[in-house]
């Protein structure tokens, strides 16, 4: 293909992925399959890797993130972002609404909208194409984080029909609720300290310095206003429509997050519709937003310093009921950390019924001053899991006695203990403790560790039951004649269960490693284990030193790495594991290989002979590099192929960064 046919094609594909995206995520009504999908983007994706000069800033390959910044540049608002001025009272947006009527000359027709909660983002676009994205910051300047937004899918990177040759649009960026508990769960799996709630994990998230990290935690977006010179009507309702048009996700009026009113009645029962429905949606609100429609009207009410006045947020009250704590329990997590619950008399809050909720541990109990037979705050906040928060002193029995912690496992009967410098109390009897037993097979069996096909949580229970199993190995060790025995067990599910521990041989080191569960060893630190120390032999013989020598991996980790190999039970599980025929080092990639390229930066740019430029960069990284998009001072080498664009040459030669071939760079990772 020359460059001509390659230009004409790659316009075609960066069209048609571009329109099923929309379709996709913004519309909700794919017309080609996944699969369809993936082969155009595939196809687009080795275009641009051969044709580099062609490949555009916007791509729709440029959804999956992937080089790294620094820091984000500063960049000032042409049209500042102000804030609402917000009341919990509906007696003050009665005020308000007079108000409004009182200034504005004949009748005023409000849009109503719900308040989503998350991050406030700016997108500039000109001629159709997203060209800056950029967080509210102090409401004049804030943060370019335009690459991690080019990862949200339901923000168009280029716009259809007909729209303004340059504008800007707001929304708010936020963390799905599914999306927050699959990642809570994942840290949970791990022992990691869970995320607080959806908001500021899609703020921790957008401020990431790594896109394709962003482009795993599926961020989405509402927009909610257009601002511009000269835009093709004249007010907030029709510029969201408009803006529909353009490919962009606005409010859905069909599902009633958008609405029309004339007056004050109106808006009450659109807060009082959604004070209740809120609790089904699949996203956080945390109140409505009543906006005056024209913008005639607006520019007639203007604004304060910090807000305008055509605008009020009426804020819903975190929904807080006071019940009787019956009684305290106490869980046992399969590392033994010790939770509390609270016990709770039932109650109805925020849409379900509340009988249990987290204390987290025993500092928290002190902290509240809780006693058992207490009237407590029980809240209900982007945690999902209810939390007390406090104790109801009009209502506390001063006959009720000091609460004092467990002291024994409530499983096992081991006296707890409690590490210096630890939140939670530990239960040591590691391995005969049922749920620590149970817990760390459930684990090891997931789909994320070894991924077991036909072995679930209620098999475990009853192979442990039956006394078959105690541990992980104890599974590879099953045979057909002990399985059939079982009850619910046919010869079906029998052979199922075994094919299942098979194929579970072949799971990557990286699996394995997750899945003995080791303390703090989540998935990605198991991956950086097993990328850096290749075999479970240097891990098991890595210091303390060599370990938090390795990117993401602190002294915390390090020493709960340590401690699992000072443990003569798990070398002997690990000896067991791998006698079964477990992977235990890594396969060698034909590219892959040791360190010698650590802490260097490359830039890969241009078409290569021998492999293709996604296989280079995964060389660098393999090798211990790092890929960067452009080049900086702190760039050490720029890795040029055939094709590379001449002011990237020139910017390279401007600095003295040494550019070199494909060859020179195989040679350096001893490839030639
Ligand atoms: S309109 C002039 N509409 O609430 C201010 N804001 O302080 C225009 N927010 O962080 C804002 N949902 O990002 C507007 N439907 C909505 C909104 C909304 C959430 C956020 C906004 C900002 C805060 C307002």
């Amino acid at each position: 293909m020359n460059t001509d046919q390659a230009k004409q094609r790659i316009h075609e594909l960066t069209l048609a992925l571009h329109d099923h995206n929309h379709k996709y995520y913004v519309l909700a009504k794919p017309v080609i399959s996944d699969f369809e999908f993936d082969a155009l983007l595939k196809e687009l994706e080795e275009l641009e890797s051969q044709f580099p000069d062609l490949a555009d800033s916007n791509s729709p390959t440029k959804r999956v993130g992937g080089d790294l910044t620094d820091k984000f540049e500063k960049e000032v608002h042409r049209y500042p972002m102000m804030s609402l001025s917000n009341t919990y009272s509906q007696e003050e947006m009665r005020e308000w609404e007079a108000r409004v009527k009182k200034l504005v000359d004949g009748e005023v027709e409000y849009v109503m909208e719900l308040k989503y909660d998350g991050v406030a983002i700016s997108l500039t676009y000109e001629d159709g194409v997203l060209t800056k994205a950029v967080t509210r910051g102090d409401g004049t300047q804030g943060e370019n984080v335009t690459r991690n937004v080019r990862t949200i899918k339901t923000i168009p990177l280029t716009l259809f029909g007909n729209y303004p040759a340059s504008f800007d649009i707001r929304g708010e960026i936020f963390m799905p609720l599914a999306e927050f508990q699959k990642l809570n769960e994942a840290r949970a799996a791990s022992d990691e300290e869970l995320y607080a709630n959806p908001r500021n994990t899609a703020s921790g998230t957008l401020k990431n310095k790594d896109s394709a990290f962003v482009a795993d935690r599926n961020l989405d977006c509402f927009l909610y206003s257009v601002f511009g010179e000269n835009l093709p009507y004249d007010n907030h309702f029709d510029g969201l429509t408009h803006a529909a048009d353009w490919g962009f996700k606005v409010p859905d009026q069909k599902k009633k997050y958008i609405a029309k009113a004339k007056s004050v009645e109106e808006i009450f029962d659109f807060i009082d519709y959604w004070d209740k429905a809120r609790h089904d949606l699949p996203f956080e609100i945390d109140g409505i937003v009543i906006k005056v429609n024209s913008y005639y009207n607006q520019e007639e009410l203007g604004y304060t310093a910090k807000s305008p006045r055509w605008a009020i947020a009426y804020k819903f009250k975190a929904e807080s009921i006071s019940t009787r704590l019956n009684d305290v329990s106490y869980q046992v997590g399969r590392t033994g950390a010790i939770t509390p619950v609270a016990e709770l008399e039932a109650i109805f809050l925020a849409g379900t019924t509340v009988r249990r909720a987290s204390l987290h541990n025993a500092d928290q109990i002190e902290k509240l001053g809780l006693r058992i037979g207490d009237f407590v705050f029980v809240e209900k906040g982007g945690e999902i899991i209810p939390k007390v928060t406090s104790v109801d002193m009009d209502k506390r029995d001063k006959d009720l006695p000091e609460f004092v912690y467990a002291t024994t496992c409530p499983e096992c009967n081991t006296p707890l203990v409690r590490q210096e410098g630890e939140a939670h109390h530990y239960c040591p009897n590691t391995y005969h403790c049922p749920p620590q037993v149970k817990g760390r097979i459930d684990h090891f069996i997931s789909r994320k560790a070894m991924n077991i096909d036909g072995l679930g949580t209620e098999t475990v229970d009853q192979l442990w039951q039956e006394g078959l199993v105690q541990n992980a190995s104890d599974l590879y060790a099953l045979t057909y004649d002990q399985l059939i025995k079982l009850d619910r067990m046919a010869d079906k599910s029998v052979q199922k269960l075994l094919d299942g521990l098979e194929a579970s041989k072949s799971q990557p080191f990286e699996k394995v490693l997750f899945a003995i569960g080791i303390r703090y060893v989540g998935e990605t630190v198991a991956k950086k284990l097993a990328r850096e120390l290749k075999n479970i032999q240097m891990i098991q013989e890595a210091t303390k030193e060599q370990l938090v020598e390795i990117d993401e991996i602190g002294g915390r980790i390090a020493e709960s790495v340590i401690a699992f190999f000072n443990d003569e039970y798990n070398v002997n599980q690990l000896e067991k594991l791998q006698a079964a025929g477990l992977q235990f080092e890594i396969i060698e990639k034909e590219l892959s290989g040791n360190n010698e390229l650590d802490g260097l930066t490359f830039v890969v740019s241009g078409v290569f002979s021998k492999y293709s430029r996604n296989e280079i960069k995964q060389a660098i990284e393999d090798h211990g590099g790092k890929n960067v998009g452009s080049i900086s001072a702190k760039t050490k080498y720029v890795l040029a192929g055939e094709n590379m664009g001449p002011s990237k040459l020139q910017k390279a030669s401007d600095l003295g960064i040494p550019i070199i071939s494909e060859d020179e760079f195989l040679a350096m990772i001893g490839k030639n």
